[in-house]
Formats: structure tokens, C-alpha cells, sequence
């Protein structure tokens, strides 16, 4: 806290959390564009806002990227998330292995001791097949825990950058392009004033879901997304944003 204080991110942090209508910012210092370590520095910040908040039998949903990848990466075990399940908020959106919401989930419940639930489902789906999945029992069981999620916590990243590494089609690339988008959450893509322009198709969480009994935990950072982390935030504040000081001092400035 006296660091935050001498650096003055404090401050930043209750300017920002007005600014974007969150109930909570926090700040790391640093740019994540610029220094990996800092990625994971809002890791150990999430890690802790999870044992504050969450409690014994609670199940998180948790979506992919190299964000999460990074809060997964400093979890550790303790009273209150030993017990968690974490599942993955929604089926496959084209990622690698490594950053996909499955495997983020595992890695953390087994850091956490806690336990885990995987959603095999494949990233192209068409909508037959999509109806016919979501009747399986076990997937069934699945959609309802994440749905129940006491905490959801995913990641933001820029359209462009997003569409490119899920290897988009050319015709949604377009569209994307002609309908503006800048930001990417969860699978859905935003404009600059936060209006829904495209959206995945995928099961598990959808964004209409998620309820105002549930912490929604963003954690993004490096000045590169100031934009989409704007963008997102006029669709829906969350509950806890923890973000960067490259982030914030763009997104401050505007
Ligand atoms: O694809 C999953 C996802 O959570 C996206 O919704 C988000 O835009 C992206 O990953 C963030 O990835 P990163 O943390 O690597 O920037």
C-alpha cells in the first residue's frame, strides 16, 4: 500500500474505477506490452482478490488467454479455494491448448488443490450439432455449473488481435472491420461504444447470463488494449478490473 501510495496508483485507481463505472480498479505497476513479469504481477493481484472473496464449495468459471494463463500460473493453495471448482466459462474459440479456457482451468484448480470440470467441445460447431450437444447429460451438468459460477473471471484483448489469432475467416474479418470492432471478450466482439457487433458461436456462458449476484473479475492490462478495455466496460462494468499502469494511464488520458 505505501508503494501504491509513493507511486500514486492509488489515486489512479479510484479515478479510473469512476471513469469506467467498475466498483473496483486495481493497478499494478508497469506495462505488460512492454514486460511480461507484469502480466503476471496482475496475476498475483487476481490470485488474491479470489481468496478474499471466494468461499469454501464456490465454483469459478474462467475464460483462456495468456492473461489467465498468468493468474492460473500464481495460484496457490489456501482455506478458501481448496475446495473451489473451477470450470471453463465457454467451449472452444479457436485458441491454442495452452491458453484455452480447459486447460487454464485445470492448471489452476490443480495450483489451488482444488478441483476442476473440462467442456469438450469443438471450436466450429454448427447450430444442429450445438442443439443437440447441449442436451447431453454431462455437458448438460456442465452448463448448469457455469451458470451457478459464484465468480467469473476472463480476459480482454483487441478485435483485430483476437480474429487474427483465432485465424477468422476472411468474410467475418470484414465485418468485423465494418462494424468497428475494438474490443474482444468471452468470444464477443464490441465497438467503441460498447455495443455487441459479432459473436462466436460457442456453448457455455453467454453474456445476457451473467446476473448481478456474480463477481465479474476483468484482468487486463498493457497500453495496447486502453481502448477495448474502455469499449468493454461501457457493455457491461465489472465488479473488479485489474489492469496495468500502461493500461490505466492511457485509458486516463484518452
Ligand atoms: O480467447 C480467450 C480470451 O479470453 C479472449 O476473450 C480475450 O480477448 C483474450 O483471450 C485475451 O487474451 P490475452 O490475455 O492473451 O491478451
Amino acid at each position: 500500500e505505501v508503494m501504491k501510495d509513493v507511486s500514486g496508483l492509488s489515486d489512479m485507481e479510484s479515478q479510473l474505477a469512476s471513469e469506467l463505472n467498475v466498483q473496483q480498479a486495481i493497478i499494478v505497476s508497469g506495462n505488460s506490452d512492454r514486460y511480461s513479469w507484469v502480466k503476471k504481477e496482475m496475476g498475483r493481484a487476481c490470485v488474491r482478490q479470489m481468496k478474499e472473496q471466494l468461499e469454501p464449495q464456490d465454483v469459478v468459471a474462467v475464460a483462456g488467454g495468456t492473461t489467465l494463463a498468468a493468474v492460473a500460473e500464481m495460484m496457490s493453495p489456501d482455506d478458501n479455494v481448496s475446495s473451489v471448482s473451477f470450470v471453463p466459462a465457454r467451449g472452444g474459440l479457436g485458441e491454442k491448448v495452452e491458453i484455452q479456457s480447459n486447460t487454464i482451468s485445470s492448471t489452476m484448480a490443480q495450483k489451488a488443490h482444488g478441483n476442476y470440470r473440462l467442456l469438450h467441445v469443438p471450436d466450429q460447431l454448427s447450430d444442429e450439432t450445438r442443439e443437440s450437444l447441449v442436451l447431453e447429460p454431462g455437458i448438460k451438468e456442465l452448463l448448469h455449473l457455469i451458470r451457478q459460477a459464484k465468480m467469473v473471471i476472463h480476459g480482454v484483448g483487441e478485435a483485430e488481435t483476437m480474429a487474427a489469432r483465432r485465424k477468422t475467416k476472411a468474410e467475418t474479418l470484414e465485418s468485423l472491420k465494418d462494424k468497428q470492432a475494438v474490443a474482444e471478450a468471452f468470444g464477443y466482439y464490441f465497438d467503441r461504444t460498447g455495443c455487441i457487433v459479432h459473436k462466436e458461436n460457442t456453448i457455455g456462458l453467454q453474456l445476457d447470463d451473467l446476473s448481478s449476484n456474480q463477481v465479474v473479475m476483468t484482468v487486463a492490462g498493457g497500453a495496447s488494449k486502453a481502448e477495448a478495455i474502455t469499449a468493454y466496460m461501457k457493455y457491461r462494468p465489472s465488479d473488479v478490473l485489474i489492469t496495468d499502469e500502461g493500461a490505466a494511464q492511457a485509458m486516463l488520458r484518452k
